[in-house]
């Protein structure tokens, strides 16, 4: 086993160390989570994924400034192409949507490109997107069914199996008067692998499987059984940040307060229980609740109204009507509806009370967010920008739970927007995502624009980060450590 290969091995399994370092620390609750653990009629009985809460220490992991070097200079890009994106599993597409023979999607991460196909001998593969004649790109669309990917330069073909098809006129080539290696001419493959209906590929034919890359929470997450949710919409915005100020942004809600006012009217993300684990993090934002920020904990105002309405039917309902209780206790009483409700629907049967209605927030290293409820999910894909530490790409997928396999109408085209303020979230999503979050989207938006001007700024002296943005600096410590290993 290569060394590398054993540091990430030991990068996972360190989150054993940080209980064992933090066991004797007094643990503090936030007020919700009390609340919650007190709850009257908790389901007592086994899940798959063990309830989060009550909240385990966080670790000790040093109060370093986080510095602002690593958000714009070419040498930290470069070095996180050859440390991390070239060595880790990423999140590359769903794997119904390969569903014939031919069937292909070209994905781009950094300065590359894969095309993910389907061979007529029905086996899935990636390759790295170039033809091997001059370097050009071979596919140049995003999805489609092709049995034969023939280059528009010169015409070199390849099968939908990455072997060669031919060169064209090989006469012409003294290198090849002896036949043309079609072997050494095939297009070079890497690895994939899939989990939860989505396929992920690896730059490094080194690294570790998947299931073992995802560790624990990717056990936690098969409970939902992705494999039989429907991608019903992807979109990608280009932002104008570097993509760590993107992950950063949404791996803590300490901001709801000043950037989002209006998400701690109907949730609580202002202290919330936080875990890492090995390379990966999570927390737990808590929905239909009023944050312990607000004032006002008890009425109904129209926003609430409008926010906490039982959503579960897919329209906008309204707040159930024999409900006489305060809009911070309305998470509880929808998790004892649910419960009631689990004959009927049976995937809360393999939900934790937390999961039936909370809204956990996992991210594995690099740039894969699932956040979701028994009914809907979201995840948040963070891409580089090929040459431009600048900018990132921010893919957004929903996905809706369809465990009797109904039909549903064809997606909507995937566009690459640009720019910002809430219209262009509103157009992306055509109206289907609340107005509330089109305007979250596009605060979180432009706050990646002046977060990557500032951090450049001569009077900057590095960032201070609270324990709520622990998992920023867990992620930034992980990205160092994947520099330092490829580095021996
Ligand atoms: S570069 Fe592709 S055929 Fe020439
Ligand atoms: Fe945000």
């Amino acid at each position: 086993m290569s060394k590398l290969i054993c540091d990430v091995d030991s990068l996972i399994h360190m989150h054993v160390n940080y209980y064992i370092i933090n066991k004797n620390k007094n643990l503090k609750m936030a007020k919700i989570e009390k609340d919650f653990l007190e709850r009257k009629n908790p389901t007592k009985r086994d899940f798959k994924a063990k309830p989060f809460m009550p909240r385990k220490p966080i670790p000790d992991l040093g109060h370093d400034k986080l510095d602002g070097e690593r958000f714009y200079t070419q040498d930290f890009m470069q070095k996180e192409w050859d440390s991390i994106w070239t060595k880790t599993w990423q999140l590359a597409c769903r794997e119904a949507d390969l569903k014939y023979e031919g069937s292909f999607i070209t994905h781009e991460i950094g300065k590359e490109s894969f095309l993910i196909v389907k061979g007529n001998d029905g086996k899935v593969r990636a390759f790295y997107n170039v033809c091997q004649h001059r370097g050009n790109k071979l596919c140049q669309i995003e999805e489609g069914e092709l049995d034969i990917f023939s280059c528009p330069f010169h015409g070199w073909k390849w099968n939908n199996d990455g072997s060669l098809n031919s060169v064209f006129a090989p006469e012409l080539y003294k290198q090849f008067e002896n036949g043309v290696p079609a072997e050494e001419l095939g297009l070079p493959e890497v690895k994939l692998d899939s989990w939860g209906g989505w396929l992920w590929l690896n730059m490094d034919d080194k690294s570790i499987p998947l299931k073992e890359w995802l560790g624990e929470y990717g056990e936690h997450l098969e409970s939902y059984n992705f494999e039989k949710w429907e991608l019903i919409d992807y979109q990608t915005f280009e932002w104008n940040g570097n993509w760590k100020h993107a992950v950063d942004a949404f791996n803590e809600s300490y901001h709801f307060t000043a950037l989002h006012p209006d998400m701690i009217e109907f949730g609580e993300g202002h202290d919330i229980p936080i875990e890492l684990s090995g390379p990966h993090s999570r927390m737990i934002n808590f929905n239909d609740t009023v944050s312990e920020v607000v004032e006002d904990q008890n009425s109904f105002t129209p926003l609430r109204e409008t926010m906490m309405g039982d959503r579960i039917k897919g329209g906008m309902e309204k707040i159930d009507e024999d409900y006489s209780g305060s809009a911070k206790d309305l998470h509880l009483h929808y998790i004892e509806k649910r419960r009631s409700e689990e004959d009927d629907i049976e995937y809360y049967k393999d939900m934790n009370d937390e999961q039936l209605i909370h809204q956990y927030h996992y991210f594995f290293f690099p740039s894969a967010v699932f956040t979701n409820k028994p009914e809907a999910a979201n995840v948040f894909r963070y891409r580089p920008h090929a040459t431009d530490p600048n900018k990132c790409y921010y893919d957004f997928f929903i996905l809706l739970n369809n465990p009797e396999g109904k039909e549903f109408p064809p997606r909507p085209e995937h566009k690459i927007y640009r720019g910002n303020g809430p219209e262009l979230y509103e157009e992306a999503f055509r109206g289907t995502f609340p107005p509330v979050f089109c305007n979250v989207l596009a605060q979180d938006g432009s706050n990646m624009e002046t977060m990557q001007w500032g951090n450049k700024s001569d009077s900057f002296k590095g960032g201070i980060l609270c324990e709520q943005e622990i998992r920023l600096r867990h992620f930034h410590q992980t990205i160092d450590k994947f520099i330092e290993m490829t580095k021996k």
